[in-house]
């Protein structure tokens, strides 16, 4: 099977490309290079043993796109490339919607041309409406509340109405909780540009070093010790769960939707603890006010990625931690050491 991925050099695209080499199919990469470095592809040669293709460029351009599927034979797109960071949506709305929902629309319309008809999308839990009954059912109320979270419920509504338009479509929109982790033998891992936003790389790059303490965005959320809870899951988990929803999907009609996460809530304070025993060392942080944006507390109830496509989360919160530690530990500066 031959598989367009789309962002494919990015945290998850690359170690969801390698679970699929390693799995015998032939992943070609598409990256702009926006939010990733070249270098990721040594590292995939190195672990996979052959390295995978991969063409520079941009989702939005519909020619190159084109040539891309006609030329490597493309059976199946999962698509990654886009912008994540919900704080940057919100002060550069039209950035997110041209990368997000364009995208996605010149990358759909590329495939209907080219009578490719399969594709997996990532999707977020970001699109669930606040005050929605725990755990998180795909059913629940949707309504984002930033512009990140609308550019990818814009897309999920774009899979489903083309879904309903024609048969012989198959879209699935994986909704993933809170992606954490590396590869476990250090060589891949997330690498964020500037300060990270997201808790794990912060604390990992406290745990190096590269920051003096952690700061926690509030301590008086109605949640068993005040920090905000979250369902975190690992990467190599969410990488297996694209494989699934690559193979099963190809084929079945219709627009599908998972959530991908372990079922479980764990407050900022767990997770930091958890990341102490990994790295061995007590590491300081500083109570702040909550983070504006925030929720309280989520997590996803992810039977129906169980029941249909055999998925569920295999890794707990030790290997997240190690692996990131073990990732962060030998790329203190990421893949630029
Ligand atoms: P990432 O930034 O590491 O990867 C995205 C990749 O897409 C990067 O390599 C970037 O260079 C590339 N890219 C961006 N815009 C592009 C464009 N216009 N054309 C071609 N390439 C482009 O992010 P990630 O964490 O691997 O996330 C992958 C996907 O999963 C994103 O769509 C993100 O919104 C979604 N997602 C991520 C999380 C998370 O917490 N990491 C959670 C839910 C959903
Ligand atoms: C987790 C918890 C923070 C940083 C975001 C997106 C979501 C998805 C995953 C893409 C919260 C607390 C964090 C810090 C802290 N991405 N925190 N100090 O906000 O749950 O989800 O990433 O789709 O759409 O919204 O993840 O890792 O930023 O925060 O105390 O320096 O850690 O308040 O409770 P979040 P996160």
């Amino acid at each position: 099977m031959n598989v367009l991925v789309t962002g494919g050099a990015g945290y998850i695209g690359s170690l969801t490309t390698l679970c699929l080499m390693q799995a015998g199919l032939n992943p070609v990469l598409l990256d702009n290079f926006s939010n990733s470095q070249p270098q990721v592809l040594d590292c995939l040669e190195q672990l996979a043993g052959r390295r995978p293709v991969c063409v520079t460029g941009d989702v939005r351009d519909l020619a190159l796109l084109e040539q891309t599927l006609v030329e490597h034979s493309i059976d199946a797109v999962i698509h990654f490339a886009g912008l994540k960071a919900v704080g940057e949506s919100v002060r550069q709305p039209l950035a997110y919607y041209d990368n997000n929902v364009q995208g996605s629309l010149v990358l759909l319309e590329a495939m209907r041309r080219q009578g490719v008809r399969t594709l997996v999308f990532s999707s977020s839990a970001t699109v669930y409406a606040e005050a929605s009954e725990m755990p998180l059912r795909e059913d629940a109320r949707l309504g984002p509340s930033s512009p990140y979270g609308r550019s990818k419920w814009m897309v999920e509504q774009m899979l489903q109405d083309l879904a309903r338009s024609e048969p012989g479509w198959s879209l699935t929109a994986l909704r993933y909780f809170n992606p954490v982790g590396a590869h476990p033998s250090g060589t891949i891992g997330e690498d964020p540009r500037g300060v990270p936003n997201n808790l794990m790389p912060y604390i990992a790059q406290v745990a190096v070093g590269r920051r003096e303490a952690l700061h926690v965005f509030g301590n008086d959320y109605p949640t068993p010790d005040g920090t905000g809870v979250r369902d975190y899951i690992h990467v190599q988990d969410l990488a297996r769960g694209h494989l699934l929803a690559c193979q099963q999907g190809h084929g079945r009609d219709g627009f599908h939707v998972y959530n991908l996460g372990r079922g479980q809530g764990l407050s900022v304070l767990e997770m930091l603890k958890a990341f102490e025993l990994a790295c061995g060392r007590e590491l300081p942080f500083v109570i702040e006010p909550r983070r504006s944006g925030d929720l309280a507390a989520y997590w996803a109830d992810a039977s129906r990625a169980e029941d249909e496509l055999g998925w569920k989360a295999e890794l707990g919160v030790d290997a997240m931690c190690a692996d990131s530690w073990r990732w962060q530990a030998s790329h203190p500066m990421g893949y630029s050491t």
